[in-house]
């Protein structure tokens, strides 16, 4: 079901500071910085020949990323995207497998204007799972 790797999420505490190691030490392409007020974040993109990776720091006080950060004060992966066909069948094929959709299994709106589902890190090998309509 799961198909391409669409990107690797890392949670960062300081935004600029992140982009300027991937952009100057690592010497990758960075995006700007974005605010996805709908999620609680800001994002940059870095894009890689084979996959992205998703720079988030958190926007407002209430952000999902805060308590990561909390508990990870350096960064760290906070979730990997699979990109998947059908959203919605994806969905259904989960729940039916006894797996916990986060938000009720209603896709969002992510950061590519693409619908998005989260999926529970303790069903899936202790990481946190985004599924991405392709
Ligand atoms: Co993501």
């Amino acid at each position: 079901m799961i198909g391409r790797l669409n990107h690797v999420a890392i949670a960062v505490s300081d935004l600029e500071a992140a982009t300027a190691t991937y952009r100057d030490t690592l010497g990758a392409e960075v995006s700007e910085a974005v605010d996805q007020p709908d999620h609680g974040v800001v994002t940059v993109f870095i894009t890689l020949p084979n996959t992205k990776i998703e720079l988030l720091a958190p926007l407002g006080d209430d952000s999902p990323i805060a308590k990561f950060l909390e508990r990870n004060p350096a960064g760290g992966i906070h979730h990997v995207c699979y990109e998947v066909d059908d959203i919605k069948l994806a969905s259904d094929k989960l729940k039916k497998e006894g797996a916990r959709v986060l938000g009720g299994g209603e896709p969002k709106i992510g950061a590519h204007g693409k619908p998005v589902l989260f999926l529970h890190p303790k069903d899936f090998c202790g990481t946190l799972v985004e599924l991405e309509e392709a």
